[in-house]
């Protein structure tokens, strides 16, 4: 027998992968242990590493190959991708409105036969144009204005549902597929779960989570928020032979050549299969894996579709045809509020129980004390609660015509908590410019207990290895940590009786632990998690008071002198240390042992790729918070200013930007967008 080339084993391995893949991902039936599938991608990746001339474009390897990109480039649409009526009657009797007013516009009578229709999900997610040519993926477009989208095939190249090449020795010579892409609702809630358990933010809903992984300029970035694709229609065709007639059997089709179609369609004549179909999905809904806008009706044959044609620029031959909203009304009992893992105090509505969406709701977040005072929500109010795809239920509105006589005080979060964090006692602020109360009892504070020890222990900070998350959760949950010197106090034997903690382990965590002992003024002062305290601050800080004492007294005037610190990072500070609980953190420390060389030069804080930059924001991101994004620019060393000037370097604006993105029209200061945003501070952290 004949040796195999290279080239020809290859080509074995990316079909067998590609037949894999397809069964795993669009099937959901694997068909061999995830171990087999990892060995056949590893040979493939050998392969290709020792013959890089035999890498394609479609290789199963490719799919997150791609380096961050500047920005998305322009595609012009082959096939405008335009967009559907929506029926208004949220009723299943809008079906037969819509079957009305194709008979007529057919010049049907009441004798004639029904029309056959098509009936499909309307998937929540963001429309998509994948373009195969010759059956290879060559590139995936959004829609954007209908006439040009963006080009993000590296980002549409990670979902892994997407076939890079068509299951057909005949493919059409081009064939543009349309469909949605999407965030499942599972994987949404694992990314908020990994999100929040590394104090990062979280996405509001699983819509914003599929814009933000498709616009997201790092395909690297985009891989780790998995999404779905669905199909549900095409663009332009070319050459396809034995092209099918009706809509339904063109879905048949694409499922065929292996693009994922949805299980829930149906075909059938007239309204009832229409009005079936919606009671149908009706009930099961919540059930479904991802979230749904409504349903799609669809006149069946092509024919009759180009009968029909485009009025307004919308398709006469579909409607979609929504839900009414998962909204519902309730009473308000108290408004609570909780204390988060970073001090942000979020005012949470306690809601007599209330069935909507699939759920009972007995609480709903209400933001912040802006959104509450806007709402103007009371204790006593009936109030409006939706629940999005999102877990957590939100206030929509107060129902001020059902207002009691006897209905509480407006809203004021200082007043209520009496100026105090209610978990710790310490004092609580809201900053200038930010929406939310913070808790500044950093060290002390229960609620904030996990995250300050593994800031503490973090690699920039004191750098105590093995002390990572799941150890936190058992040390603190179990009380044996309370407050950061308990730690200096563990002995072998606490340490022993966690649960699955070796001797050995244990051993070299108490070595990690007197090591850290041994640390720098720097390194220290950032480790105490002070509040818009980042590493060059805390270098800085180190360097003009020279010791912890003369930081730790030092007046707003004194603070503001050190270069870069503004009255609210000096504020922050001053804040910190006026807490008697932290002072007394810090000296508990001392007394454990942790020490420093106070006479020790400190160099200066490294060039951050944002040094000297100084950013403005406006209007709001799509997904993340004003107060993250100010957080990710310090943490690059760049600077978040309240007014555009001459001097800024940029203008970070989203939806409802004002004033500043004029001004900065008006200065010639290069706006970014969140993409924009994100793709720079990607740069900054060097490592995606
Ligand atoms: S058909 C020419 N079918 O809804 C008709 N659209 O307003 C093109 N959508 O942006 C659209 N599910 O992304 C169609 N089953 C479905 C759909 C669907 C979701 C989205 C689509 C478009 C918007 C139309």
């Amino acid at each position: 027998m004949p040796a195999v080339t290279p080239a020809e084993r290859a080509a074995a391995l990316r079909a067998e992968i590609h037949r894999l893949d397809h069964a795993y991902y669009v099937l959901d039936a694997p068909l061999v242990p995830d171990a087999d599938y990892d060995a056949r991608f590893r040979a493939l990746q050998a392969l290709e590493a020792a013959h890089p001339e035999l890498r394609t474009p479609d290789s199963p390897t490719q799919r997150v190959g791609g380096a961050p990109l500047p920005q998305f480039a322009p595609v012009r649409h082959a096939v405008p991708m335009l967009s559907i009526q929506t029926e208004t009657d949220t009723t299943p009797q809008g079906a037969v409105a819509f079957d009305l007013r194709v008979r007529n516009k057919l010049g049907l009578g009441a004798d004639d036969p029904p029309v056959a229709y098509n009936a499909e999900l309307k998937f929540d997610g963001l429309a998509i144009n994948l373009r195969y040519v010759h059956g290879v993926l060559v590139q995936a477009a959004t829609r954007g204005d209908g006439e040009t989208g963006e080009d993000v095939t590296q980002n549409v190249r990670t979902i892994r549902s997407v076939p890079l090449q068509l299951r057909t020795a005949h493919p059409p010579a081009v064939l543009e597929v349309r469909g949605e892409a999407l965030m499942q609702r599972a994987d949404f809630a694992r990314y908020n779960d990994r999100q929040r358990a590394k104090g990062l933010p979280t996405l509001v809903n699983p819509r914003n989570g599929a814009a933000g992984s498709i616009r997201q300029l790092d395909p690297a970035i985009a891989a780790q928020r998995p999404l779905a694709f669905y199909a549900y229609g095409w663009g332009e065709i070319q050459g396809w032979a034995d092209q099918p007639t009706t809509h339904h059997a063109m879905l048949d089709a694409l499922a065929a050549f292996g693009l994922p179609v949805a299980a829930q369609r149906v075909h059938g004549p007239g309204a009832q299969t229409l009005t079936g179909f919606h009671t149908q999905i009706a009930a099961a809904r919540d059930s479904l894996p991802f979230d749904i806008d409504g349903v799609v009706y669809k006149v069946d044959s092509l024919a009759l579709q180009a009968a029909l044609g485009f009025r307004n620029r919308e398709p006469v031959w579909a409607v979609a045809h929504k839900y009414p909203a998962q909204e519902r009304s309730t009473r308000v009992l108290a408004i609570d509020i909780q204390v988060g893992r970073t001090g942000k105090l979020t005012p949470v509505a306690k809601l007599e129980p209330v069935f909507v969406g699939g759920v009972t709701v007995t609480n709903a977040t209400l933001h912040n004390e802006d959104e509450v005072r806007r709402k103007d929500v009371r204790v006593g109010d009936r109030v409006v609660v939706r629940r999005a795809g999102d877990v957590i239920p939100e206030v929509v509105s107060v129902l001020l015509d059902q207002r009691p006589a006897d209905v509480g005080e407006p809203f004021d979060l200082y007043k209520q908590l009496g100026g105090h964090c209610p978990v710790c006692g310490s004092a609580i602020v809201r900053e200038q410019g930010e929406a939310d109360w913070r808790c500044t009892g950093g060290l002390f504070c229960a609620a904030q207990r996990k995250q300050a020890i593994l800031h503490y222990a973090s690699r920039r900070a004191l750098d105590i290895e093995g002390l990572g998350e799941k150890l936190v959760d058992q040390l603190v949950d179990g009380a044996v940590v309370r407050v950061l010197p308990d730690l200096y106090k563990l002995g072998l034997l606490k340490l022993a009786a966690l649960d699955r903690m070796a001797d050995k382990s244990a051993a070299n965590l108490l070595d990690a632990l007197e090591h850290s002992k041994a640390t720098t003024l720097p390194r220290f002062v950032y480790a105490l998690g002070i509040r818009n305290v980042g590493e060059a601050t805390a270098k800085e800080l180190a360097r003009h008071f020279g010791s912890l004492d003369a930081l730790m007294n030092a007046s707003l005037e004194q603070l503001q002198a050190v270069p870069d610190i503004g009255p609210i990072v000096a504020q922050s500070i001053r804040t910190f240390f006026e807490q008697p609980h932290n002072r007394e953190v810090v000296e508990q420390l001392r007394a454990c042992g942790v020490h420093w060389d106070e006479s020790a030069p400190v160099e200066s804080a490294t060039a951050k790729p944002l040094s000297g930059k100084t950013l403005v924001l406006t209007g709001t991101l799509p997904n993340l918070g004003r107060e993250d994004a100010k957080e990710r620019i310090e943490a690059a060393g760049g600077k978040v200013s309240g007014s555009v000037s001459k001097k800024t370097h940029y203008v970070v604006a989203g939806a409802e930007a004002g004033s500043k993105l004029a001004k900065a029209q008006e200065l010639g200061v290069a706006v970014l967008d969140e993409a924009g945003l994100l793709a720079l501070l990607a740069d900054a952290a060097g490592d995606g």
